[in-house]
């Protein structure tokens, strides 16, 4: 990503499918995008839905806890929402929070991240050259699919490569906690292409980078999106045992 507009938003971009499997629990059918009418804003009376403090036990390289959260809903979700229509009515791009995949992607990472992309499309039977419509699906981030809530992860410019891990571990257990709550995610990495508005819109301390986004809300089991699987590598690809 970060090439520019018309790439930004092209059919192969940022994690452009929305299925995945979790260690040790399948998570393949509670993701994104999610169901469009459900609540507006979250059952629990307080303002941070459980999952997302529940998270933060989620292990870290010497206690760090390196994660800020941000959560948003409701109106504000609404003004935020406008504001990246316009953008990307208008064209509008900024410069990326950081590199969201290298900027040499070599086999076999760059095929499998093609072959998610096509495979999605497909089942959305979104033709490869309808850009127009493959554009108008990956813009659907930045309504966050229809959910009613978003976590946003932001972590200090100071930390190195072993605590974005942390903050990997953060957001894998808060997409485990959410199917155990009867909610689905998306996480969103879309959301770093915007790195000026996100952080004006969110304040946002200098000294902090945007990682994510991530969606939350209900699946909506109707979505053929939804019924997508993606490939595993074979074993032999990535496990050695040594005896
Ligand atoms: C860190 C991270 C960022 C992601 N960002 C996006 C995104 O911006 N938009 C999107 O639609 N899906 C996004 N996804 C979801 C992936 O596209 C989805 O998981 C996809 O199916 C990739 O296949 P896999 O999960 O089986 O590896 C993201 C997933 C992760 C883990």
């Amino acid at each position: 990503m970060g090439q520019g507009p018309s790439t930004s938003l092209r059919a192969n971009g940022v994690g452009l499918g929305l299925r995945g499997e979790t260690h040790g629990r399948d998570r393949s059918h509670s993701l994104s995008p999610l169901r469009p009418r459900l609540p507006r804003h979250p059952r629990r009376s307080d303002s941070t839905p459980r999952p997302g403090r529940k998270a933060s036990r989620a292990a870290t390289g010497g206690n760090l806890q390196p994660w800020h959260i941000a959560i948003v809903q409701g109106e504000p979700m609404t003004r935020l929402k406008a504001i990246m229509a316009e953008k990307i009515a208008t064209g509008v791009t900024e410069t990326p929070a950081y590199d969201i995949y290298p900027k040499e992607l070599v086999a076999p990472y760059r095929d499998r991240r093609y072959a998610v992309g096509e495979a999605m499309y497909a089942h959305l039977g979104i033709p490869r050259d309808d850009k127009t419509a493959r554009r108008d699906w990956f813009a659907r981030n930045f309504e966050f699919f229809g959910a009613p809530a978003a976590y946003f992860c932001t972590v200090d410019r100071r930390m190195g490569p072993p605590q974005w891990s942390d903050l990997g571990m953060y957001l894998q257990n808060l997409m485990l906690l959410a199917v155990e709550a009867g909610l689905a995610t998306c996480p969103q990495e879309c959301w770093a292409m915007y790195p000026e508005t996100v952080g004006t819109f969110l304040e946002i301390r200098e000294d902090r980078m945007l990682f994510c986004g991530m969606a939350i809300g209900y699946e909506d089991k109707s979505a053929r999106v939804n019924a997508l699987r993606t490939e595993r590598a074979d074993e032999a690809e990535w496990l050695t045992t040594i005896r």
